[in-house]
């Protein structure tokens, strides 16, 4: 059976889609294509159908990742069909709990710093939509962090 992973963030554009990338990319590389179903969302609907921002794509293009994802709002259904459902930051973390349909669904969801190894000051992964290009480059650094850290608690569950 899959492991399903959505990844969250507000406007679903900039740190959910690239960390949809880059988890598709870890698992591939280690042959993991088959066992994860993995989706990115956002708990604000305006970017809806978009592709991510630019600047993003740019950012995750230079680190080798294209991303393709197109916008979509996080719904109801999703706390069914994931696992596991990780948010970026306080915000995103409280606009899932108020959508959760009950409080075992709300079980499921995680926040992306918590699988964070060589960075563990970070208590979230900070909005990058007003920075400039050194925004994007940290939240890359962020996101490859915790999706390393987010696989091996997936495989080795006793051990974190
Ligand atoms: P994201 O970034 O939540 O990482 O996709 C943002 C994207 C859009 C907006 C804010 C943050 N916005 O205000 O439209």
């Amino acid at each position: 059976m899959k492991t399903r992973i959505l990844f969250v963030c507000l406007g679903n554009i900039c740190r959910s889609p690239a960390a949809e990338g880059i988890m598709r990319r870890i698992v591939e590389g280690r042959g993991l294509s088959g066992t994860f179903g993995i989706d990115s969302a956002g708990t604000y609907g305006g970017h809806r159908g978009e592709l991510p921002d630019p600047r993003m794509r740019r950012a995750a293009a230079r680190r080798g990742y294209e991303l393709t994802h197109r916008a979509r709002p996080l719904r109801e259904a999703d706390f069914e069909r994931f696992d596991r459902i990780v948010v970026m930051d306080d915000c995103n973390y409280e606009a899932a709990h108020r959508l959760a349909p009950s409080r075992e669904l709300a079980g499921k969801i995680y926040r992306m710093t918590e699988f964070c190894r060589r960075s563990p000051q970070w208590d979230h992964v900070p909005d990058p939509y007003y920075e400039g290009r050194e925004g994007f480059e940290l939240v890359l650094d962020l996101l490859e962090d915790a999706c390393e850290g987010l696989l091996d608690d997936l495989r080795n569950p006793d051990r974190s």
